[in-house]
């Protein structure tokens, strides 16, 4: 569920109509909505009432400050994957004892600095990675606190460039290893070993996959337990999906979700960690652009919008679908057109929406691309020299830019030349 409606036959966010922003802002420009936001944490925390449960902001999705501070203040913890994401998370005030640092090559620096902060904990995917953060942990006279991935070889049935708990794939150590690891991780000096982190994939539409990957950890837990090992913590990751396509896409509901996870690892007395981003944040913003040109091609329309792969880089990357919605809501009832929505970057796969039966939309009127919070702005550049993609949310009647676009004096400016061609 979103806060993005029709009001008086104008798309709004919350009681802000877009085509306000728009004028404020100018196109194209993600909005998001704090009641939105706020809605999905909470109903995930509502799901895990009952259970030691510690939800961890996964901030790859949306790192703006702003949605980080939103979440900060609804009591969520963070779970991130870089320096910069751990400096986002403590700028945006989250306590550093709620931070998960994750991710399959953190640089000794990295380390240094997340044990300097004092994160909970790290969520750590090879031997040498362990190594090297004892060796860390020691020159810094503390103990790192880690937990070890495992990857289950569960099929998440994703999309593959977003499928990550396969043998084939980078993240985590086999199953098979991980007995062996803990063992050695055990003798390590600068580690207390004691969680497990599995992450299958993201937008996970089906809880099958949860299941298995949650009775090999339990079956792990147990097994570790019986070794001798403390097991404190278990990460379960992120990657409960959303509803990309509204309701012809329904996936499981947190609470459905959190009965899994109490049935299968709920009586093991560890606390559970959650790592999420999509289900948090993906309904919670869209992408509005505005409409430059019509072109009838050879065997169907371009719509030709000032939003591009650089400003959503989803549809090309991973033929992931987004709705795409007039602003105006009497285009709704007037006539459809198979057509592309197509940027202006020069690039074949510059496309937002693809061989779709759309309005047939106008020059300068406004469209708004769905579903477009996580895993948007965090991944524009500025591919052509186009200015990064700005940043509004709402809050009710109020609105806020929280990221403001640059300007190309910015952007230019960024670049040195070196003496041989100054002057
Ligand atoms: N935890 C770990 C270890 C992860 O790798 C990820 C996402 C998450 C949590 C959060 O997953 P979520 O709940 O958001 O599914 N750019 C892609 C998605 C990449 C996901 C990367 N890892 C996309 O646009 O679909």
């Amino acid at each position: 569920m979103h806060h993005f409606d029709y009001r008086d036959g104008v798309l709004h966010a919350e009681d802000i109509p877009l085509p306000r922003l728009a004028v404020e802002v100018g196109t194209p420009f993600y909005c998001y909505s704090t009641a939105t936001l706020e809605r999905h944490y909470r109903v995930l925390a509502e799901a895990f009432a009952g259970q030691d449960a510690v939800i961890c902001f996964a901030v790859k999705s949306n790192s703006n400050q702003a949605v980080l501070k939103t979440m900060a203040r609804l009591g969520a913890g963070m779970d991130v994957v870089s320096e910069g994401e751990l400096r986002r998370a403590r700028a945006a005030g989250v306590p550093a004892e709620k931070i998960i640092f994750a991710g399959v090559g953190k640089s000794r620096e990295e380390m240094a600095y997340a044990l300097s902060e004092g994160i909970f904990s790290f969520n750590v995917e090879s031997e040498p990675e362990l190594v090297a953060l004892s060796e860390v942990a020691e020159g810094a006279g503390v103990q790192a606190r880690v937990a070890i991935r495992v990857n289950p070889d569960v099929d998440a049935k994703t999309h593959a460039k977003i499928s990550t708990g396969k043998s084939e794939n980078k993240f985590g150590i086999p199953y098979l290893a991980a007995i062996p690891l803990y063992e050695k991780a055990r003798r390590l000096p600068g580690l207390d070993v004691s969680g497990i982190h599995m992450h299958i994939g993201s937008q996970i539409t089906d809880l099958a996959p949860f299941r298995d990957a949650f009775r090999l950890m339990r079956d792990l837990a147990l097994e570790l337990r019986r070794e001798g090992h403390a097991i404190h913590h278990l990460d379960i990751g992120g990657g409960l999906g959303v509803p990309y396509r509204g309701s012809n896409e329904v996936p499981p509901h947190p609470d459905e979700y959190a009965m899994l996870v109490r049935e299968t690892l709920g009586d093991l007395g560890a606390r559970i960690y959650l790592e999420p981003g999509r289900m948090i944040v993906g309904n919670a913003g869209l992408l509005v652009t505005r409409v430059l040109y019509v072109k009838d091609g050879a065997g169907k329309r371009f719509t030709i919008v000032d939003a591009a792969m650089n400003d959503l880089i989803r549809p090309t990357l991973y033929e992931a679908y987004h709705e795409v919605w007039p602003v105006l809501m009497s285009r709704l009832s007037g006539p459809r057109v198979m057509q592309d929505i197509v940027g202006p970057v020069c690039e074949t796969g510059d496309y937002l929406a693809v061989e779709r039966e759309l309005p047939a939309f106008e020059a300068e009127e406004l469209v708004a691309v769905m579903t477009a919070g996580a895993y948007g702005a965090v991944m524009s550049s500025t591919y052509n020299t186009r200015l990064l993609v700005p940043e509004v949310l709402v809050n009710g009647h109020e609105f806020a830019v929280v990221r403001p676009r640059p300007s190309y004096d910015d952007l230019i400016g960024l670049d040195r030349l070196p003496s041989w061609l100054a002057g």
